[in-house]
């Protein structure tokens, strides 16, 4: 299994050597130490190292192979020691400032009158590296605890040769290689399960957040969690800064992603067009935008994808939003008598990360705006888990002799013919949407009178149909990924809802 991937991640380096994040630090971490000791693993300071050889370890070069395990002075025993051992050893333009940085996050503190869940979300920026170079994250954290004999940690850094995140775990004195972006979407190692694209993963992305710190509204039991553990754990971030961050780390993984898949000896146009047809991952949004309040109004992503480009505000009658709760019998398991979350309806969404690589495809002429448009409105009403778009996928050639959006776009038309599709089948759709190539004005306009239709429905019984279907996009993003850990995260509607349920593009009712 190793071989190869090591084998693409030499190739992916190749093509990733003009990454604008690692010509920026390149002469940086070489500056003690030397670059022939980073490739000698008899020099290297720690060597309890699993999954990968230590011979092997010379191609990886990431802040955690190179300060913690190639120049660091022996394994690290313990949380504190590794807090140690990175001031002292990766100490190059870090005076004056605060090494660490770190954000609480917790899946219950805001609604649970005795929360007990809070995890950290750390990162390291010295040198000239981004501060998205370096992240880790501390689970079940208390202020109870002494923080510094902590011994498992889950890591990941931007590897500089791959331009992809490695996945590291620190446990017990000893790093674990799980492996690196491209294996974590390809579902081949266990962090893949939530980190689904191969990034920094922050599952509520955009204000408001319902889980995170924000500045003007601390996390209850952060205080005292900083207050005992300051030390190791450094400056106070919040949801805001680390929303910067994650999108920033996001955007170097898309392109070092996109370089490695429309390589064509990769054969992996499939995979390079995955996010157009499939969801890979999943955010959480939230609706309301006051806290306790119900809903008075929805912004567009809340029912079509926000890469067709349509925006709107629907108006709601806050009154009919609470009763529409009461009607599909709401509730936030674990809290009890409370229905909402803190800001009122949370739901899942296309994540940010897919939005952007959406817009990286556009940028790099693999897709254009026809096409995109082609695909995402097919089945649009279902931006999340629609089968029929994802089941699309397999019309679009694994290989093409040239990989641009004109030969994309014939791979894909011939594919579809030679399919012969039924009248009315999503793939017969595709192929109408494709025959037409201006056809991206109409596809939005249709958008459009869907959000009209919705907007003309009277509040209560559209809220009714849309609190159904998005308790059914609830249950799938529990069902399908390992991304909801606690009940408190997302209510429940006490209502059955098929698996096809979606919106009708033209009334905006529930067909099911
Ligand atoms: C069950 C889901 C899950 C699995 C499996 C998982 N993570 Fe995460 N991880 C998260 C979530 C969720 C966050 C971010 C906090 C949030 O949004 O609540 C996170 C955050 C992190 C962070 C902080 C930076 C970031 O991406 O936000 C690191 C580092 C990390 N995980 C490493 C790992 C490693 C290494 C593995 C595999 C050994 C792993 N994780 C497996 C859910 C998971």
């Amino acid at each position: 299994m190793r071989a190869p991937v090591l084998a693409l991640a030499t190739l992916v380096a190749a093509l990733a050597g003009c990454d604008a994040d690692a010509s920026a630090d390149e002469d940086d971490d070489s500056s003690d130490g030397g670059k022939a000791d980073d490739l000698d693993p008899t020099t290297f300071g720690c060597k309890q190292v699993t999954g990968i050889a230590l011979a092997d370890l010379a191609a990886i070069d990431d802040p955690i192979a190179t300060f913690l395990i190639k120049r660091a002075p022996r394994c690290a025993s313990d949380y504190g020691e590794l807090v140690a051992q990175l001031a002292q050893v990766d100490a190059d333009g870090c005076a004056g400032k605060p090494q660490l940085t770190t954000r609480l996050v917790s899946d219950d503190a805001r609604v649970d009158p005795k929360p007990d869940n809070y995890r950290t979300v750390t990162t390291r920026a010295c040198g000239s590296r981004p501060p998205h170079a370096l992240l880790w994250t501390l689970l079940g954290v208390n202020d109870r605890e002494d923080m510094a004999k902590r011994s498992f940690v889950e890591m990941q850094a931007l590897d500089r040769n791959s331009g992809l995140y490695d996945y590291w775990v620190f446990q017990g004195g000893a790093f674990e290689f799980v492996g690196n972006s491209l294996q974590a979407r390809d579902q081949a190692i266990r962090c893949g399960a939530c980190h689904r694209d191969g990034g920094v993963l922050m599952k509520e992305l955009d204000d408001p957040w319902l889980h995170w710190e924000a500045a003007a509204r601390p996390l209850p039991g952060a205080d005292a969690i900083f207050a005992r553990h300051g030390a190791l754990m450094g400056n106070r971030g919040d949801g805001k800064e680390l929303e910067t961050l994650v999108r920033a780390g996001n955007d170097a993984i898309i392109a070092s992603r996109i370089a490695a898949d429309r390589r064509p000896e990769a054969r992996a146009v499939r995979k390079l067009l995955r996010p157009l047809f499939c969801s890979e991952q999943v955010n959480l949004d939230a609706g309301g935008t006051q806290v306790d309040a119900p809903l008075s109004g929805l912004d567009a992503d809340a029912l079509v994808d926000p890469s067709l480009g349509v925006t709107q505000v629907l108006t709601l009658d806050p009154a009919a939003y609470t009763a529409a709760l009461a009607t599909v019998g709401q509730r936030l398991d674990g809290v009890p008598d409370r229905v909402d979350t803190e800001f009122a309806f949370a739901f899942p969404e296309r994540s940010g990360f897919e939005h952007a690589y959406l817009a990286a495809l556009q940028r790099e002429g693999l897709v254009d705006e026809d096409l995109l448009l082609d695909v995402l409105t097919i089945d649009f009403t279902r931006p999340l888990f629609s089968d029929a778009r994802c089941g699309l996928l397999q019309f679009v050639p694994e290989s093409l002799p040239q990989i641009d959006a004109a030969s994309i776009r014939a791979g894909l038309d011939a594919a579809l013919a030679a399919s012969a599709p039924a009248t009315g089948s999503a793939a017969a759709s595709l192929r109408e949407h494709l025959a037409d190539t201006a056809d991206a004005p109409a596809h939005r306009e249709r958008v459009r009178s869907f959000l009209a239709a919705c907007n003309a429905r009277d509040d209560q019984p559209f809220l009714e149909d849309l609190l159904r279907y998005t308790s059914l996009t609830r249950d799938l993003v529990r069902s399908t990924t390992s991304l909801i850990e606690h009940a408190e995260q997302l209510p429940r509607a006490s209502v059955q809802v098929a698996s096809a349920a979606h919106l009708d593009p033209a009334t905006c009712t529930l067909a099911q």
